[in-house]
C-alpha cells in the first residue's frame, strides 16, 4: 500500500472491484473457483508433501498455492487458498480429509443435545492462519490483483455438520431442519455469527471482496430456502456491509437457478450464477441493478481450446457488455481439467471482451 493515504491502491480501481460494483470495464475480468488444486502439477508437487488440513495451516504454502495459479492462469483475482469446513474445528467438530473420500466429520449434530457440541466462535483467532494466508496472499500478489476471502454460507456448513461428509438427499440435514426447527434456528444462528466474524477477519486482513459458497443449496425449494436458509445469509450479508462497507459480497448458490430471485434477497453486491440456466435469463431474473458472476459449464474445461472459446463468446455475448458481469465456471474447476485448456478459457474471455 502507499505510504500516502489520498492514493487509491491499484486493486481499488482493478477490473474486478469494478464489475463488483458495477462500474464499466475495458474488458471482462475472470477467474475460477478453485483455480487452484488439484489439476495443477505445482499444486500436487506441495500437496504431496503434507495432509491438505496441514497445508490449509502453512500460510506461505497457502499463498505460494494460489500465487502460482493466478500467475499462471493469468487470472484478474486470487481467492485464498483455504477451505469452507475448517472453520468447524474450532465450533467443535472433528473434521479429517480422508484420503479419495473427501471430508468427513466424525461426531456430526444429529439431534437438539448435539447442539451442545457446537460452539459459536466468539473469537476468531483460532483462524489465525487463514488471516496469516490472506495477509501473505495479499503481500504476495500484483497491486491490481484483489485477494477474494470466503466461507461456507450457514446451510452448507449446517449440511455438512449434520450430515458429517457429502450427501445425496440430505436426509439428516432436512430432518433437522423440518423436525427440530428450534434447533435447526440455533443451529444456523451460531453458523451465521461465526461466518460474519471471520469473514470481517479476513477483511480486516487484507481480503477485497468476499465469497459466500452455498454448494449444496440446490436440495432446497423456494419456501424451504426462504424459511430456514435466506435469513442467515441476510444476517451475514446485512453484516459485513454495515461493518466493511467497501467490500463487495458474492453470493454463491448452486444447483437450482429457480431460486436466483431470493439470492438477490441475500443482499450481495454479486450473485453467482451456476450453468444450468442461460446468463441473461439469470441476470434478467436477478436484475442489472446486481453484479453476476459466472457461468460455463466446468465440464466444457475438458473439451477443446476451439469449443472453449466459442462457448465464451456466447456467455460474452449473453452478458452483452453490461457493467456488472466477472467472468466464471459455473462451479469449481474439475481435477481432471488440462491446465491449457484452463489458460486458453482465460486468454479467450480477455480477447473477446476488450473493448
Ligand atoms: O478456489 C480455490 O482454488 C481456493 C481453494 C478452495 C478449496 N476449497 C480447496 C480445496 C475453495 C474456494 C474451496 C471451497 C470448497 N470446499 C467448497 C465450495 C466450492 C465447491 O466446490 O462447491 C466446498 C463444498 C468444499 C468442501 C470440500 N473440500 C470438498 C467437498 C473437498 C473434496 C472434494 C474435492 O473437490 O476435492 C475438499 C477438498 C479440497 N478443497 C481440495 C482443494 C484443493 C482437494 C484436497 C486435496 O488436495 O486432496
Amino acid at each position: 500500500m502507499s505510504d500516502n493515504s489520498n492514493v487509491r491502491p491499484a486493486w481499488d480501481d482493478s477490473l474486478m472491484m469494478k464489475a463488483a460494483r458495477c462500474e464499466p470495464v475495458s474488458r471482462t475480468p475472470v477467474w475460477l473457483m478453485r483455480q487452484a488444486g488439484r489439476y495443477m502439477s505445482e499444486y500436487r508437487e506441495v500437496r504431496s508433501q503434507t495432509t491438505f488440513l496441514d497445508l490449509c495451516k502453512s500460510p506461505a504454502l497457502c499463498a505460494e498455492v494460489m500465487c502460482t495459479a493466478v500467475e499462471r492462469l493469468g487470472v484478474d483475482a486470487a481467492i485464498i487458498f483455504s477451505d469452507i469446513l475448517p472453520i468447524l474445528q474450532p465450533m467443535g467438530l472433528d473434521l479429517e480429509y480422508a484420503q479419495g473420500e473427501g471430508p468427513i466429520i466424525h461426531n456430526p449434530i444429529r439431534t437438539a443435545e448435539d447442539l451442545s457440541r457446537i460452539t459459536e466462535l466468539q473469537d476468531v483467532s483460532p483462524m489465525d492462519y487463514v488471516f496469516e494466508t490472506v495477509r501473505l496472499t495479499r503481500e504476495s500478489i500484483a497491486d491490481d490483483i484483489p485477494v477474494i476471502g470466503f466461507a461456507g454460507a450457514p446451510f452448507t456448513l449446517a449440511s455438512y455438520a449434520i450430515e458429517g461428509g457429502s450427501s445425496r438427499s440430505y436426509m439428516h440435514a432436512k430432518s433437522l431442519m423440518f423436525g427440530q426447527p428450534d434447533a435447526w434456528r440455533e443451529l444456523m444462528e451460531r453458523l451465521a455469527r461465526s461466518v460474519a466474524r471471520y469473514l470481517i477477519a479476513q477483511i480486516d486482513a487484507g481480503a477485497q471482496l468476499v465469497q459466500l459458497f452455498d454448494s449444496w443449496i440446490g436440495c432446497l425449494g423456494w419456501d424451504d430456502y426462504k424459511q430456514y436458509a435466506l435469513p442467515y445469509v441476510q444476517s451475514i450479508v446485512q453484516e459485513i456491509n454495515a461493518a466493511r462497507p467497501n467490500a463487495p459480497v458474492i453470493y454463491f448458490g448452486t444447483g437450482n437457478p429457480a431460486l436466483l430471485p431470493l439470492f438477490k434477497q441475500s443482499g450481495a453486491q454479486v450473485v453467482g450464477i451456476d450453468w444450468r440456466i442461460r446468463l441473461d435469463d439469470a441476470w434478467n431474473t436477478v436484475g442489472h441493478d446486481v453484479a453476476v458472476q459466472g457461468n460455463l459449464d466446468p465440464v466444457l474445461l475438458l473439451s477443446t481450446p476451439e469449443m472453449i472459446r466459442e462457448r465464451v463468446a456466447e456467455v460474452l455475448s449473453q452478458a452483452a457488455g453490461r457493467p456488472g458481469h466477472i467472468f466464471n465456471l459455473g462451479h469449481g474447476v474439475l481435477k481432471e481439467t488440462p491446465v491449457e485448456n484452463a489458460i486458453a478459457l482465460v486468454e479467450a474471455v480477455k480477447e473477446l471482451s476488450a473493448k
